[in-house]
């Protein structure tokens, strides 16, 4: 790292990591669909919660651990599924895992991954689980989920709200395009190099029409269910009924996302629907939430409405730009001590002391 402002929190890590990126690589990353209101929208949605602490409890002895699938983790956290992370460091998703296990959390790997999911699998250890999009080809997607199973991933998750790619303006300005040197790790596609953007259209958003499968419906769950014994949560989820369903049909957790405000504007902020899917689902399925969280606040904000965990996507981003591995733990490592503060200057010495009464909407 060569930048040496001082480092406080994430909106700190973003700021180094804006001043070294490529534009077009930075609205990639940072951008949202249309208008980007639901990208604004989940910060404001957070913000717009306050919190009503618990004092005079003893909270000299703070615990964070919580456990994820049955897996113990040092803090309510994951890594969330970021395509071509190799745009933000050479290291890319080698070096997330790598963060990853010393924080002691886990990644989920894109299947835009710029690492094979074997490498990534062998560069840590730690909890992995593996997000699927599926593509049009299905023989390429049941491949996936084989690799994933037999390498060692400990779940899919299936990103729900892709049927088609959100109108990305930033992108289409830019005509942004992968690098002709970047390569996918999970599989090769002969026009992943030919897919070049011009000015007024994204390349990115003609490859993701060339693979992406328009047609998912539930009815592909059973058929994801059968290719292997992974647990399954569905990614995307914003409604109650369809998490209800989901879990009906056997899905064993529901990440609540309006995917960073990247697929259709104006969709509402994870944050602000996560209590109603919590009580629809019950103790049927773990229920995560993404979008703005960027503060230890949002995190205790989250897990107060029911969430099990919160995922990291864009600050993660940053943190790789910023200074690869090393800079990807630095975002972990201030979250985790923000969130020990907010813990304690709530009340709660554990993650189970955090209930909905902390938090009260403006
Ligand atoms: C892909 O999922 C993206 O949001 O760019």
């Amino acid at each position: 790292m060569t930048d040496d402002a001082v480092i406080l929190n994430i909106q700190d890590i973003e700021d180094t990591a804006r001043r070294s990126l490529p534009p077009g690589v930075l609205d990639y990353f940072a951008g949202g669909a249309e208008d980007e209101i639901s990208l604004r929208a989940n910060r404001d949605a957070l913000e717009s919660l306050f919190l009503c602490p618990r004092y005079l409890v003893d909270v000299s002895h703070r615990n964070l651990r919580t456990t994820m699938l049955g897996r113990p983790v040092s803090f309510p956290v994951l890594i969330a599924p970021t395509g071509f992370q190799a745009l933000a460091h050479p290291e890319g998703e080698l070096a997330m895992a790598r963060a990853a296990q010393a924080a002691d959390i886990p990644m989920v790997l894109s299947t835009f991954s710029t690492h094979s999911l074997e490498a990534v699998r062998q560069a840590a250890t730690g909890p992995r689980w593996f997000q699927l999009y599926v593509h049009r080809d299905r023989a390429l997607t049941a491949d996936l989920v084989t690799r994933a199973a037999v390498a060692g991933y400990e779940a899919l998750v299936l990103t729900v709200d892709v049927p088609v790619l959100g109108r990305r303006e930033r992108d289409a300005r830019n005509g942004f395009s992968l690098p002709p040197d970047l390569r996918l790790g999970n599989f090769t596609l002969p026009d992943i190099a030919t897919s070049a953007g011009t000015p007024g259209e994204s390349g990115l958003a003609a490859f993701h029409e060339g693979l992406r499968e328009p047609s998912l419906s539930w009815k592909d769950l059973s058929w994801l269910q059968s290719l292997s014994p992974l647990p399954i949560l569905l990614k995307g989820v914003l409604r109650a009924d369809d998490a209800r369903d989901a879990v009906d049909a056997g899905v064993q957790g529901i990440i609540v996302s309006n995917h960073g405000g990247r697929q259709l504007d104006g969709a509402v902020p994870g944050i602000r629907v996560l209590p109603e899917i919590v009580d629809a689902v019950g103790d049927r399925a773990e229920v995560y939430v993404d979008g703005g969280i960027r503060r230890g606040t949002d995190i205790l904000k989250a897990l107060a409405l029911g969430a099990r965990g919160v995922l990291l996507g864009r600050p993660m981003v940053w943190g790789l730009a910023m200074d690869g591995e090393v800079g990807a733990g630095r975002v972990l490592a201030i979250l985790r001590d923000e969130f020990d503060t907010a813990m304690a200057l709530c009340g709660a010495c554990t993650v189970a002391d955090i209930t909905r009464d902390l938090v009260r909407y403006r």
